[in-house]
């Protein structure tokens, strides 16, 4: 049955390919979004399907949002300021943004006594800090904190096991992985989660939320350089440069088409088992970042090897990938687009795109915090 579906944030990159899969199921769609010019340099994006109805405004406007709320039937809350290294100098825009916009788009729906059939919250892999693991020499399991700046700045990546100093293997993350809040972006992404699930829990709302890896795909933000570390590879590749990989480039990550996340939230709003629950939403295929960089050069018919920086910045995580055998279980969610698949259509899309190298600021921004070396 056709639904009217609100997207919050939805001009942006996930939202808006988010919101053709659900006119293409035959929902309908309205969007809330600002239009934050980091992300759209040249106002409406021209991706935007003419079939949404879009309301340009602010989470943060309960006027806004009370009169975005009329007969919706499902929403999904994705507006949010997306970079991890950013929020660590922009730190009140990042929790009003993220946590106080969350708490007014709650605090409308109470006033309005609105009550949706479902809410769906994007959430995020930063929440974890560091992955799961296991000792390779005594097999204990472990949820490490984050390498210390001392570790860092002596170039030991890798992490040791606590009781025998034996090197740590990464394992796939579970759920129930406690959260290690690391950055201003993790802890108002938590934020965002927990009040959702908070006011769901109480007020009878059935809430999703979706713990997102790392998205790729066509519509990236490339003029945010503080996010999507393969497109921002694939920029400085169509600009005739190396990527720049920081540490040695063996860093294990979850990198997951837009095409599969589109796939969980269309089950997501589907599945009543998801209620009240939140879900890993990732390829399940491991990739170190040096291999995202050779697959993008492969993509791109370039024969540039990355450049191995061993740099790094403060707060950075080792390893984190995705078990989605949750995912599997509640939502029958199965990943369909390879790493070479996925990237090829990235690199397809960036050929025709004004790939603006934009790497080189981010880092001089980061170093005038101190936060790399
Ligand atoms: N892209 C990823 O890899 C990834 C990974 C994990 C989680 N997420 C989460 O998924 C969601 C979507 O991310 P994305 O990659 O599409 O980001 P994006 O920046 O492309 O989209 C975010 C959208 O929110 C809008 N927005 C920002 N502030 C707003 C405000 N105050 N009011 C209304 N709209 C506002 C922006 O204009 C933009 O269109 C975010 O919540 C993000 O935290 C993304």
């Amino acid at each position: 049955m056709s639904k009217q579906v609100l997207i919050t944030g939805g001009a942006g990159f996930v939202g808006s390919h988010l919101a053709d899969g659900l006119l293409e199921a035959g929902h309908e769609v309205r969007i809330l979004d600002d239009l934050t010019p980091q992300v759209h340099q040249n106002g409406l994006p021209d991706y935007l399907s003419r079939d949404v109805e879009l309301i340009v405004g602010d989470v943060r406007d309960p006027n806004r949002v009370r009169e975005v709320l009329r007969g919706v039937d499902v929403v999904f809350h994705f507006a949010a300021t997306v970079g991890v290294g950013q929020s660590m100098y922009e730190i009140s825009r990042y929790m009003s943004v993220n946590t106080q916009g969350t708490a007014e788009l709650l605090q409308a729906m109470l006033d309005a006594k609105y009550t949706p059939e479902k809410l769906i919250v994007a959430s995020s892999m930063s929440i974890y800090g560091e992955g799961s693991y296991v000792c390779s020499e005594c097999g204990q399991h472990a949820a490490p904190p984050v390498r210390s700046l001392a570790k860092l700045r002596s170039g030991e990546w890798n992490l040791q096991c606590e009781a025998c100093s034996g090197l740590l293997r990464p394992l796939p993350t579970r759920e129930d992985k406690p959260s290690e809040i690391n950055s201003v972006y993790a802890l108002s992404k938590r934020d965002q989660e927990q009040l959702c699930l908070i006011y769901g829990r109480n007020y009878g709302i059935p809430v999703t939320a979706l713990r997102f890896f790392n998205i790729y795909g066509t519509r990236q933000a490339l003029s945010n350089p503080y996010t999507g570390v393969a497109a921002v590879f694939a920029s400085r590749m169509l600009n005739g440069k190396s990527p720049l990989v920081f540490e040695d480039g063996d860093q294990m990550r979850d990198f997951v088409s837009i095409h599969d996340i589109v796939q969980a939230n269309l089950l997501a709003m589907e599945r009543p088992e998801s209620d009240g629950e939140v879900i890993n939403v990732g390829s399940g295929t491991p990739i170190s970042i040096r291999h995202v960089a050779e697959l993008l050069a492969d993509a791109l018919g370039q024969e540039r090897a990355p450049v191995i920086t061993n740099k790094f910045r403060a707060g950075d995580i080792r390893h984190c990938y995705a078990d989605i055998s949750k995912a599997r279980r509640l939502l029958g969610y199965e990943p369909r687009i390879s790493h070479e698949q996925g990237f090829r259509e990235l690199a397809e899309w960036l050929g025709g795109q004004e790939a603006e190298d934009k790497a080189e600021v981010m880092l001089k921004e980061l170093s005038t915090f101190g936060l790399t070396a």
